[in-house]
């Protein structure tokens, strides 16, 4: 199963127009503050923030909580344009001062190997 959260209804509207087209069956949509999005822990297996990072203003308070959210061995991904873009820039140079500064030292060594969070 998947699940897509945002912010903004009219943003899901589109994403169920896609989803609806494609014909996926597994996909359900749940309109929330992803910031604050409440869900019981150990329930996915990968998180993925599409293109939205910038936009979260409690950056590690957020991956905190979304941590909590995976399975053992589940991963939190970043996508984001590519570091030469400004945007991209500006969250790899975020995510790199959370992941050295102040998240726990065994995610900073998943980072340092796939840029992704394990
Ligand atoms: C650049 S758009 C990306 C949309 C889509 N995820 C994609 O990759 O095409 C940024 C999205 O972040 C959403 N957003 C901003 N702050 C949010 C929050 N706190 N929780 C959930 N969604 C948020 C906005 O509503 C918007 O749809």
């Amino acid at each position: 199963m998947v699940m897509g959260v945002d912010i903004a209804a009219g943003m899901l509207e589109q994403a169920q127009r896609k989803v609806e087209a494609l014909g996926l069956g597994n996909v359900e949509f749940q309109l929330a503050d992803a910031e604050v999005f409440n869900y019981p822990a150990n329930q996915f297996d990968q998180i993925l923030c599409a293109n939205t990072f910038p936009w979260i203003a409690e950056k590690l308070a957020t991956l905190q909580r979304w941590y909590q959210f995976l399975r053992p061995g589940g991963r939190i991904g970043i996508h984001t344009p590519a570091e030469t873009a400004y945007v991209g820039y500006i969250v790899e140079t975020d995510l790199h001062h959370l992941l050295y500064s102040a998240i726990c030292p065994v995610v900073r060594r998943s980072y340092s190997a796939s840029s992704s969070i394990k």
